[in-house]
């Protein structure tokens, strides 16, 4: 395929790395980032947060307690507390309390050591990642290889950080704008589950191609640019919400659910529409995640009685690619 930086050049389905590989090593590590890449992933994912000075750091969560060793670190023990995020309440350590120089002494880990036991062999090996630092990493890759890393980049609880004065919006433009990065052909998608985040780096001038992620939420917490947009999933995933969509991003980033729903039994039903009706709003279709664990994985694609086994991931990458689907994230 092609290298113009053009999402349109990308081969397709187009396999993104999920947190890296975060099957293989603790997610949002370079470690996880570079086994992603070296093993053919096509699109490298990053999640942002912020710390407390206002730098972007690549975490899942600003919940960092499960992903590094904050919570065995005395010097912050008296940093843990309560906070409700997105309607979510959350006990333990946040970046946004940290600052970059604090949250640079912490070690990196596995997030489901029960699930995910071999990755815990690289516990404590990596930092958390800032994000500049992945951009430096992704342009020295590039340089290696003589074509440019692609990344896939989500602003994680945006609205909530833009009332806590820590925007992130404006972070990314400035930082994508550095590493040239902002525009419609550099190798880049935008991503977030808030359409206002996305609308906001549009009016920040950054072009590149932005995808809406679409979850099993029925209500939806946070800030709306109209009152007349629309508020649900059930909304959204109609050939007119799809529309609505195809003014401010180039893509939708559905659940895997809203692609093929399950039974009761937890088997794959019939396909949707929403690929089909997306392809004809103009947006591509990235649906996460696939995954090889049991547990997250559909009953069809599970193998054997072992609950630690790994069920048949290259089924279930056949059955959603048939769907039409553009690309897939995978762990
Ligand atoms: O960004 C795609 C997928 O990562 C969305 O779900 O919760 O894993 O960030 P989540
Ligand atoms: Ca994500």
């Amino acid at each position: 395929h092609g290298d113009s930086g053009s999402y349109k050049d990308l081969p397709v389905p187009t396999v993104v790395g999920h947190r890296g590989a975060s099957g293989y090593r603790p997610e949002h590590t370079l470690g996880s980032y570079q086994f992603a890449l070296d093993n053919g992933a096509d699109v490298i994912e990053q999640d942002l947060v912020p710390t407390k000075d206002g730098h972007l750091v690549c975490r899942h969560e600003n919940d960092i307690t499960g992903t590094t060793d904050v919570a065995s670190r005395p010097e912050f023990a008296s940093r843990k507390t309560t906070k409700t995020v997105d309607g979510e309440a959350h006990t333990g350590w946040f970046t946004e309390d940290f600052t970059l120089a604090e949250l640079r002494t912490l070690r990196a880990k596995e997030r489901i050591p029960g699930t995910r036991g071999h990755n815990t062999l690289y516990d404590g090996r990596w930092q958390v990642p800032t994000f500049e630092e992945v951009l430096k990493w992704a342009d020295e890759q590039g340089r290696k290889r003589g074509r440019r890393v692609w990344l896939h980049i989500e602003t994680k609880h945006p609205t909530y950080f833009r009332k806590a004065g820590l925007g992130l919006e404006e972070r990314l433009a400035k930082l994508l704008r550095r590493y040239g990065r902002s525009g419609r052909n550099s190798h880049t998608f935008l991503q977030s589950f808030e359409p206002s985040s996305l609308q906001r780096l549009n009016r920040l001038g950054v072009d590149c191609p932005k995808v809406l992620l679409l979850d099993d939420l029925t209500t939806r917490p946070w800030d709306f640019t109209e009152a007349k947009d629309p508020r649900t999933v059930a909304d959204l995933i109609t050939p007119k919400g799809l529309k609505w969509i195809s003014g401010f991003a180039q893509g939708i980033g559905p659940w895997l659910n809203l692609i093929i729903p399950r039974d009761k039994n937890d088997r794959l039903t019939k396909p949707t529409t929403l690929v089909r009706d997306s392809h004809a709003a103009g947006l591509i279709v990235h649906p996460y995640t696939m995954r090889n664990e049991n547990s997250f994985l559909p009953a069809d694609f599970r193998r054997g009685t072992d609950p630690n086994a790994y069920g048949d991931v290259f089924g279930a990458f056949k059955t959603y690619f048939a769907t039409g689907i553009d690309g897939i994230f995978s762990d």
